[in-house]
């Protein structure tokens, strides 16, 4: 959460850091602000609300200089008014800062600023560290004299680092120092962009498109210089450290929303590429089995492996509840889906047979990434399947599944879970391959696999049926959505899609699990949302369906083409193809999807940003 960039060298960086917080406001967008080197002093702006509204600032009130931070926020500590927008001056203007985390002892540190004389302007954890540099570089000039002035500055940093306990990624500007950044990480993500006389900083790659193709991640405890013809990184216990460059492979239309009006639309419509994506180069015919290249575990200790924990939070948990009935069924293998929010904290046995892997599509979300080091620390082989490469969980775990989504920037995911659900298919065809699985089974899987990216085209042929269905329902303030066996987690997404984007409360329950509570909510005022393509409970789930209808409430159906019983029952269709059931996930997501987009316009919300939420959440 929250989007830090930073710019040195010979461009505007009032228009680098605008279009780098555009594209890094899918991260936060309660406010934002930039602080540009003019002159002999450092401006601020700062604005409540979108970026847009930090650009119509800049027309009024205009800054230039060629050195600057900026910000994009989604609060944690304090309200989203003026004073709390970052950046955030320390002392009195010295020093300028923008933070991505969470300082955990800011009261402490604040109380024993303010004894020291430091006033406070804002409730804010980030104003702490600004006025803690500021302190510490009186504190080192008076020591130390000016005469190396980016030595002391980075003294000041470096001794104020050591106070803080928490998690940060920080840009930070000196009045005195002008040609200048440092950036500092501890848990919150932070890339460095390397131009030709020009240093680029940004909480992900995203602002680096079309600026250079040479990034450097850096590392927790990593501190950075950077000035125009200068990157030198260090690290707290370890020294100095050379930059390792690596290339990012994005080009700018992956970040571009293109002629569709939202980027969830067009995440939506790219799913049968992404789904192609995650397959190419995967599958393998003549063994009937999936190619996995990067999980760095030999065929022998991978049959050692007698249970498999998934951790996760939000879409990414639902995607690990499919790949649990998968590995079951095609692997048999006994598998465990853990909120990572639960698992860090708690102590369930692992044993050394057990395979974890942490699923997420941005590799940053705090709970994830303690899980897998919690994991990880125990001794256990942590892998990830994650979208984002160079992410902090990517690089962090033992090995891992990429996802080759591209950026996924609506803040509901949706090509992401489907991603994640076809790679955790191809896990399950491998490991089980190297279990029970037989040659016809695994050739059967990858016929159907390699079908996928056509049925997930025409099955947004629902597409206009979804329009019209949402047109009569938009209205309505409670959902439930039930779907059984693999199109279970199905409807736990679909709720939390509408939930997230429209504000509408929506549960997601198995169907049959209804009649022991739930079912109290049925009138004709709550629609349920049933998954019920064609498969083996598929009669037992139209009895479920009859009985919500028994009580007056109305259904809305995800059912397969020419389904004449489920037509009878419900009040509205959604026709999908007709596909295996271990593959209904990915076509059943799709018209779910629509449906909470259609839904969320109409009640006038933002789609691609939804309230209170923000696309990574990188703190706990
Ligand atoms: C879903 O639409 C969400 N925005 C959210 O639940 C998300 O899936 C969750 O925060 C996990 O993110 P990750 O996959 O990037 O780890």
């Amino acid at each position: 959460m929250c989007g830090i960039v930073g710019y040195v060298g010979f461009r505007s960086a009032a228009d680098f850091l605008m279009e780098g917080l555009h594209r890094l406001e899918y991260r936060g967008y309660d406010s934002a602000g930039i602080a540009v080197q003019q002159g002999d002093r450092i401006v601020v702006r700062r604005q409540v609300g979108q970026v847009q509204e930090l650009s119509d600032l800049l027309t009024r009130k205009p800054v230039s200089g060629s050195v600057g931070i900026g910000h994009t926020r989604w609060a944690t500590h304090g309200e989203t008014t003026e004073t709390n927008c970052h950046p955030h001056v320390g002392g009195d203007g010295h020093v300028v800062v923008v933070h991505n985390g969470v300082i955990e002892n800011h009261d402490t540190l604040r109380d024993w600023l303010q004894q020291l004389g430091y006033v406070f302007h804002s409730q804010t954890d980030t104003e702490v560290v600004a006025h803690l540099i500021a302190h510490h570089l009186d504190e080192q000039q008076r020591l130390n004299g000016d005469s190396d002035l980016p030595a002391v500055c980075l003294n000041a940093v470096r001794a104020a680092l050591q106070q803080i306990h928490g998690t940060y990624g920080l840009g930070i500007l000196f009045r005195d120092c002008p040609d200048m950044i440092l950036a500092a990480r501890c848990g919150s993500p932070l890339v460095i962009g390397v131009g030709d006389d020009e240093y680029f900083l940004a909480s992900d790659s995203g602002p680096l498109v079309g600026y250079t193709k040479e990034v450097v991640y850096l590392s927790d405890n990593e501190l950075a210089v950077l000035q125009k013809d200068r990157l030198q990184i260090e690290h707290r216990t370890t020294g100095n450290v050379a930059p390792a460059i690596q290339t990012l492979e994005q080009v700018a239309s992956d970040i571009e929303r293109g002629d569709f009006e939202h980027y969830m639309l067009k995440e939506i419509y790219e799913q049968p590429h992404t789904i192609e994506n995650a397959l190419r180069g995967r599958l393998d015919e003549d063994e009937a089995t999936a190619v996995i290249g990067g999980l760095n575990l030999t065929a022998q200790q991978l049959r050692q492996i007698d249970r498999v924990v998934l951790t996760a939070c939000g879409t990414s948990w639902h995607a690990g509840l499919v790949g649990e009935y998968l590995l079951e069924e095609f692997a048999r293998l006994p598998t465990e889906v853990e909120y990572a929010s639960e698992l860090r904290y708690r102590n369930p046995p692992i044993s050394d047979r057990t395979l974890v892997f942490a699923i997420t599509q941005s590799g940053e979300t705090a709970d994830t990434l303690a899980a897998m080091r919690e994991c990880r620390r125990k001794g256990h082989p942590t892998l990830a399947i994650c979208n984002v490469v160079g992410s902090t969980i990517a690089r962090e775990a033992d090995g891992g599944i990429y996802l080759h989504a591209g950026p996924e920037i609506g803040v509901a995911s949706t090509k992401a879970f489907t991603s994640q659900v076809t790679v955790l298919t191809l896990l399950a065809l491998y490991l089980g391959r190297m279990r029970h699985l037989s040659h016809p089974a695994g050739k059967r899987i990858i016929r159907q696999l390699q079908e996928m990216p056509e049925t997930i085209e025409k099955t947004l042929r629902c597409h206009e049926q979804v329009q019209e269905i949402a047109d009569r329902y938009w209205q309505f303030d409670n959902y439930l959505y039930l779907g059984r066996l693999y199109n279970f987690p199905v409807a736990l997404e679909g709720a939390l899609k509408l939930k997230e984007i429209s504000y509408i409360h929506a549960e997601g329950y198995p169907a049959a699990e209804m009649k022991h509570g739930p079912i109290a909510l049925v009138d004709e005022k709550t629609p349920s949302v049933f998954v019920i393509p064609r498969g083996g409970i598929h009669p037992k789930v139209v009895s479920n369906m009859e009985e919500v209808k028994a009580r007056r409430g109305p259904v809305i159906a995800i059912a397969c083409q020419d389904d004449a019983e489920v037509a009878r029952i419900a009040d509205d269709v959604i026709c999908v193809p007709d596909v295996e059931e271990y593959l209904q996930p990915l076509v059943c997501a799709i018209p779910l999807q629509l449906l909470a987009y259609h839904v969320a316009l109409l009640r006038g919300c933002n789609v691609d940003r939804p309230r209170n939420l923000a696309k990574s959440v990188t703190v706990e």
